[in-house]
């Protein structure tokens, strides 16, 4: 008990002083939690995947599942925002502008309009890897989804999907 007791003193006052990062300036460990956030590669991997399911989602008229991975693929982004701020403006361009069309399609829940423009916004990501130093990304579409531990013909409509 004395042991413990003693033990549990120390840590106290050790993390009050030496071992706690208390003494680091607030700046300093902002710029180290930033340096550990996701950039463009972590979550481009998602976006890769959610673009590929989207397309059989769509195809098998789950709408709110296609709604669903188009609204994650922009979300997942969300940490770029921060630690690469001026890159990020153009994928912000990206999916409000050059993407929009792909988000109208599904809200009509029309596959004819969805798979052109999804097929024609390929390029357009493929564009962004080659301006920024990236051109051996290619993305291609794939002939079975991403992700495979999901129902893509659950009949649903885009608006089902909880804000
Ligand atoms: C704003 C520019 C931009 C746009 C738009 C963009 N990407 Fe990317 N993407 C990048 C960059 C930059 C990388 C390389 C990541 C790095 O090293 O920081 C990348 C990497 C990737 C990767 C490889 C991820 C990995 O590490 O395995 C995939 C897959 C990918 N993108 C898919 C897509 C798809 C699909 C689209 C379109 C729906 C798209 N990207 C649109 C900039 C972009």
């Amino acid at each position: 008990m004395k042991h413990l007791l003693r033990y549990i003193s120390i840590a106290g006052l050790a993390s009050l002083s030496g071992f706690a990062p208390a003494q680091e300036s607030v700046q300093s460990q902002i710029d180290t939690i930033k340096s550990v956030l996701p950039k463009f590669a972590i979550p481009m991997r998602e976006v890769g995947d959610r673009f590929q399911n989207m397309y059989f989602a769509a195809k098998g008229g789950n709408w709110a599942l296609a709604a669903y991975m188009s609204k994650y693929m922009d979300k997942s982004m969300n940490p770029a925002s921060y630690t690469k701020a001026e890159e990020y403006q153009s994928w912000r361009y990206f999916y409000d502008t050059t993407f929009d069309p792909v988000n109208k399609a599904i809200k009509a829940q029309d596959f004819k309009a969805f798979e052109k423009e999804y097929m024609s916004t390929i390029a357009s990501c493929n564009a962004c890897h080659a301006s920024m130093g990236y051109g051996f990304i290619k993305v291609v579409k794939l002939r079975k989804p991403a992700n495979n531990g999901v129902d893509y013909k659950v009949p649903s409509k885009p608006g089902d999907v909880p804000p």
